[in-house]
């Protein structure tokens, strides 16, 4: 104890709880898949293909070249970064509808600051991806959850409208292909949304070039839209989880509005280098997606042929069960060597599609732990 201010001294031992913490943080867990060292990991959805040799060198050769100018800040507004990623996502866009950010979570955060916050609320359609609520609430913005269909994790168009109508929410989140069940939403539910929302509506597209063919994505609404935002992120389909390279899609004036909360200089010289030469391999990665798609529609067939209940998937995952006890079944797979994720109904586990090889491994250490884990 300090003598003069009667709290803990600097040399006592202190929590965070002891802290002047805001009182909506007090009691929160950071967010975090559990981070352990096994041979099969396929508990992040992250893309299991290193970066070729042909462009692990390219980005040494040019991250070389931008270590010669780190003594000045980065290009604030990342212009080439943004017309090279408009190119790549076509429907006529340029820099000016194109926006950047160290990963798509950022994205998110810069959304929610400036459209969310204090007073505001953000509605999500559940089971879905966890950090938009965690954002929302480290924004301040009250979050309103709606539940999915129970069969097939679908949105029913007149409901969400129902409820858009209802609770006039400043944001709402569509993600599709959803983590972490996979189901991809129709452009007309995404429509009906956006036509009822007062506020923003955001599609977190992050697994988008995952999808089956013929699933469309919500970019090709934008023109009619002009207050809905397609997010994307280079750490799937580009396999460059470890760069932290996120965007999105939207009218010039969202740029301009996300503009009044990004920090200056918010994406590092490396960083923008690093994507734009990630860009120029579109095709050699967009390839392997190729190649992660057929894997996963593979393993979607033999999971149904052993009986498992598996949701359909447009992403690079399965969410599949069902489990009378799903922390028995994972467990089981991590004392073999693979890690998957408890996430999503409580009688499901989710799966990241790897390579050929991690598949065969979590194929024959699910037989071995499951058959009295079914219901
Ligand atoms: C639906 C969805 N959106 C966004 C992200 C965030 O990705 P990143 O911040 O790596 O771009 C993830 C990551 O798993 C995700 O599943």
């Amino acid at each position: 104890m300090s003598p003069e201010t009667g709290g803990p001294s600097a040399r006592e031992p202190i929590t965070m709880e002891d802290l002047p913490l805001r009182e909506d943080l007090r009691g929160r867990a950071p967010y975090g898949a559990p981070q352990l060292e096994v041979p099969v990991a396929l508990n992040t959805n992250e893309n299991p293909y290193p970066p070729s040799p042909a462009l692990a060198a390219e980005l040494a050769r040019n991250v070389e070249q931008a270590a010669a100018g780190l003594n000045r800040y980065p290009d604030r507004d990342a212009t080439r970064l943004r017309a090279d990623l408009a190119t790549y996502l076509g429907h006529g866009l340029g820099a000016d509808r194109v926006w950047a950010a160290n990963g798509s979570n950022e994205i998110l955060q810069q959304i929610l600051q400036a459209f969310g916050g204090p007073g505001r609320t953000a509605m999500g359609f559940e089971p879905s991806y966890s950090m938009h609520p965690v954002i929302s609430r480290v924004t301040a913005t009250e979050w309103l959850p709606v539940q999915r269909s129970a069969g097939d994790f679908g949105i029913d168009t007149a409901d969400a409208v129902a409820a858009v109508r209802r609770h006039r929410p400043d944001v709402v989140f569509l993600t599709s292909p959803n983590n972490p069940t996979g189901t991809a939403l129709g452009l007309e539910t995404i429509a009906a949304i956006a036509e009822a929302a007062p506020g923003m509506v955001v599609v977190d597209e992050a697994y988008a070039e995952f999808r089956r063919e013929g699933t469309p994505s919500a970019l090709t609404l934008l023109e009619e839209h002009p207050r809905l935002i397609v997010s994307r992120t280079m750490s799937k389909a580009f396999a460059l989880a470890g760069a932290r390279v996120g965007y999105l899609a939207a009218h010039p004036a969202v740029i301009d509005a996300l503009q009044l909360v990004r920090l200056p200089y918010h994406l590092s010289a490396v960083t923008q280098v690093v994507a734009a030469t990630a860009l120029e391999y579109a095709d050699e990665l967009l390839g392997q997606v190729k190649q992660l798609r057929q894997e996963r529609d593979a393993l979607v067939e033999w999971l149904r042929e052993c009986g498992f209940a598996v949701a359909d998937s447009d992403a690079n995952f399965v969410l599949f069960g069902d489990f009378a006890d799903r922390s028995a079944v994972w467990r089981g797979l991590l004392e073999r060597g693979v890690l998957v994720r408890e996430v999503g109904p409580p009688q499901m586990l989710r799966v990241t599609v790897g390579t050929a090889a991690e598949m065969s491994a979590f194929r024959e250490a699910l037989l071995q732990v499951s058959p009295e884990q079914l219901l």
